[in-house]
């Protein structure tokens, strides 16, 4: 397991963006907190594969209840990432693991190197 974030550092509801593998463009990852739960996700959108956020750790809409993409608008649950508005309606995000323990946001190390194999490129 390897730590991501401290729980507090994310609002609630609110996300937390980092980036995972080597060199200059690692993947862009972010988690979404609703409470005590934690739910992480690949930051590429299934419509046209842009990043969601333009700024820094802004991926939800303005009430807090949706994941937004900037580029067309496609909105996602937090809760799994499936699209329920804008232009790619079921489409999914591509979600990882991640829990909380002792109050940190905690994923397995496999899993983030298997995301940037699948991702990368
Ligand atoms: S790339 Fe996300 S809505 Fe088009």
């Amino acid at each position: 397991m390897i730590r991501l974030c401290a729980l507090s550092d994310l609002r609630d509801p609110g996300t937390f963006e980092l980036g995972w593998g080597e060199g200059d463009w690692p993947l862009s990852l972010f988690i979404v907190r609703r409470g005590d739960n934690v739910f992480g996700y690949v930051n590429r959108c299934p419509h046209a594969g842009h990043e969601l956020n333009l700024m820094p750790n802004e991926f939800l809409t303005t009430d807090g209840d949706l994941i937004l993409c900037r580029s067309h608008g496609a909105r996602f649950r937090t809760d799994d990432g499936i699209c329920v508005l804008g232009p790619c309606p079921g489409a999914s995000l591509a979600t990882f693991a991640v829990t909380v323990v002792d109050g940190d946001v905690v994923a397995e190390r496999d899993t983030l190197d298997a995301l940037v194999s699948r991702h990368s490129g």
